[in-house]
């Protein structure tokens, strides 16, 4: 059960985020020193050049402090396929709504550019049970997995999600 949600404010992140950004990737304590390096990549490509490859979403909290950001994109080659790349929130903020009012305005992002399905990758490691728990709690089913993708005894777990069409259609399958 949440505990009362910080008002929260939504919008694309800045470049000067960064430093928070490394901040709360780091303090979350999942992902390797390279995942680390991917994640700024990625942040960098979304803040520089927006919706080129990637889109970003960042929440701050009432001093306007980054506590957690999300990155997503159109998978090349399909059609209305996005892959959420990223998403990490401070642990500070854990449980209490962070998440899931990032993952719901990505959803909505990506439905309103007429996209029908979010791919969400992460790792079967324990350290990650939390976040499988939490794709779970907001729809995504586990369609697909790699044993010892990341890792000898580390898979890949890939998670989906069909989106409500923004035009009120219901989904396919
Ligand atoms: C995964 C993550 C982004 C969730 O952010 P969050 O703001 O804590 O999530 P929310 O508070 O919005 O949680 C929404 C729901 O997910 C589920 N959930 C979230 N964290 C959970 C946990 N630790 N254990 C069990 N369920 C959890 C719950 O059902 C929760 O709803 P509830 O609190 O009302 O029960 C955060 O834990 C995180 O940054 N983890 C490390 C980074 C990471 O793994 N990123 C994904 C890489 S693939």
């Amino acid at each position: 059960m949440s505990v009362a949600a910080p008002p929260l404010t939504l919008r694309p992140p800045r470049p000067s985020d960064r430093g928070r950004v490394l901040e709360i990737v780091r303090a979350t304590g999942v992902f390797r020193p390279s995942e680390v390096d991917i994640a700024l990549e990625v942040f960098g490509g979304a803040v520089q050049k927006p919706g080129v490859d990637y889109h970003a979403l960042g929440a701050y909290d009432d001093a306007e402090r980054l506590i957690g950001f999300a990155c997503y994109g159109s998978t090349p080659g399909t059609e209305g396929t996005w892959d959420l790349y990223w998403i990490a929130v401070d642990p500070g903020t854990h449980r209490r709504g962070v998440g899931r009012a990032l993952m719901a305005a990505c959803e909505r992002a990506i439905a309103d550019a007429g996209g029908r399905l979010v791919v969400v990758e992460t790792s079967s490691r324990p350290d990650y049970g939390p976040t499988r728990a939490f794709y779970q709690a907001l729809a995504y089913g586990a369609t697909a997995r790699i044993p010892d993708f990341y890792a000898p005894g580390d898979d890949l777990v890939v998670y989906t999600k069909r989106l409500v069409p923004s035009t009120g259609e219901r989904p396919h399958g």
